[in-house]
């Protein structure tokens, strides 16, 4: 079956182009999950996915780990149906594992102000992880306001609102196998 990657797609009435294609993805993925094995190599790590956004990327990631090591989740929301932050961070669902002297991996799809990031890493920290690191796909740096803990990121991207590859707009567009940015802005710098 082809993977749903047009050039073009409309959602909730907007038009969205092509900004990082499903190669460009796989590629910067391949060589994070790579550095994750050598790094955790014989520490079993836990992977905790931040739901909903990152569970696309942290299963492609995981498939490029090639050391023992588990998964869990936990769900935040502050975005609610809006394109931007609602400034607000809200516990939707907890982590089930115990993770008190455990190397700890985060997963974030996208940080954003920093807002989600740096209020999870203090909560996680207090349950005592022997490490925590902080992975996250994409990273709107000129964006982040908050303090924030960031190990990996996968791409720098402008301070565009972005979708596809789990992240949605209005719960719409997670399934692209690609990262799209709206279609009036300007094409990305190569
Ligand atoms: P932050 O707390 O402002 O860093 O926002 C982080 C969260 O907002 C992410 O986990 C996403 O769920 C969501 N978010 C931020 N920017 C975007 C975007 O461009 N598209 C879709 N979701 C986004
Ligand atoms: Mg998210």
């Amino acid at each position: 079956m082809e993977l749903y990657q047009p050039e073009y797609v409309n959602v909730n009435g907007e038009e969205f182009r092509v900004y990082l294609t499903h190669e460009e993805i796989q590629e910067r993925i391949k060589k994070i999950g790579h550095k994750l094995s050598k790094d955790f190599k014989e520490k079993r790590p836990i992977f905790i996915g931040i739901l909903n956004g990152s569970y696309i990327f942290l299963a492609d990631l995981m498939r490029y780990v090639n050391i023992p090591c588990e998964v869990d989740f936990l769900k935040l929301s502050s975005y609610g149906d809006e394109k931007v932050s609602s400034g607000e961070v809200k516990d939707l669902k907890q982590i089930d594992a115990d993770i008190k002297g455990r190397h700890v991996i985060l997963i974030e799809d996208i940080i954003d102000t920093g807002l989600s990031m740096n209020y999870l890493v203090s909560k996680l920290k207090r349950l005592n992880p022997s490490s925590l690191t902080v992975v996250t796909l994409l990273h709107k740096a000129e964006a982040t306001e908050h303090d924030v803990q960031i190990d990996h990121v996968a791409f720098k991207i402008p301070n565009l609102f972005v979708l596809g590859y789990g992240l949605d707009y209005a719960q719409e567009g997670r399934n692209l196998a690609q990262i799209y940015i709206p279609s009036d802005r300007e094409k990305k710098e190569e």
